[in-house]
């Protein structure tokens, strides 16, 4: 059975983004985001496929899903479907062990409340920048959390974070 994975970096406020963009470089975050996804399907909406650098989208070494109600967008190396689910389908007719759900706020939403998501991927970020993207809120009890990793800020991460990966009880 393929498992589907959210996968974000959270504020200690909730905040996601702002403005169509990350609110911070956390560059150890960001290598542990494209090691854990490479090779696997990559579920995102079309706002955060935009948001994506040009030198950098599609995601390279997975394949691209941009979730969009307009058929016809031309997300150029992505393939675009209507429906999170439809998203899955295709991932799950491709045979994939685990899909990832990246973003941004709507699409988290709308997987979680769909019921979609076996297990959360989530940086916690120790920061409360301004923002106008969130990710959902959840009820702690029904998932259980482990500390994947732990990194302080640095050179190369303006915020400290820990990584928590929560699977459903
Ligand atoms: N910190 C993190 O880990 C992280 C990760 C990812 C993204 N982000 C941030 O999140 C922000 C983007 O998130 P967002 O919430 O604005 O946008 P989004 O979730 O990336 O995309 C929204 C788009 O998804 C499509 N959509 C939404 N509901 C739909 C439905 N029911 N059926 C079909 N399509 C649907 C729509 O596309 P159309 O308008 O084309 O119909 C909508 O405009 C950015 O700031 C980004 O930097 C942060």
């Amino acid at each position: 059975m393929m498992r589907v994975t959210s996968i974000a970096a959270v504020a200690a406020n909730g905040v996601i983004g702002k403005d169509n963009d990350l609110v911070w470089k956390l560059r150890d975050d960001m290598q542990f985001f494209m090691e854990t996804t490479r090779g696997h399907h990559v579920i995102m909406g079309r706002r955060n496929f935009e948001s994506i650098p040009a030198k950098y989208r599609p995601l390279a070494d997975r394949p691209n899903i941009v979730v969009s109600r307009d058929p016809s967008y031309d997300a150029p190396g992505a393939v675009v479907v209507t429906s999170v689910e439809a998203g899955l389908d295709l991932a799950r007719a491709a045979g994939e062990s685990e899909a990832f759900i990246i973003g941004g706020g709507q699409i988290y939403a709308l997987a979680l409340a769909a019921g979609l998501v076996d297990r959360q991927l989530l940086t916690h970020v120790a920061a409360e920048p301004e923002g106008d993207t969130f990710y959902p809120a959840f009820d702690g009890a029904a998932w259980a959390g482990e500390r994947l990793a732990v990194q302080e800020a640095d050179a190369r991460n303006e915020h400290g974070f820990e990584i928590w990966a929560y699977t459903r009880r």
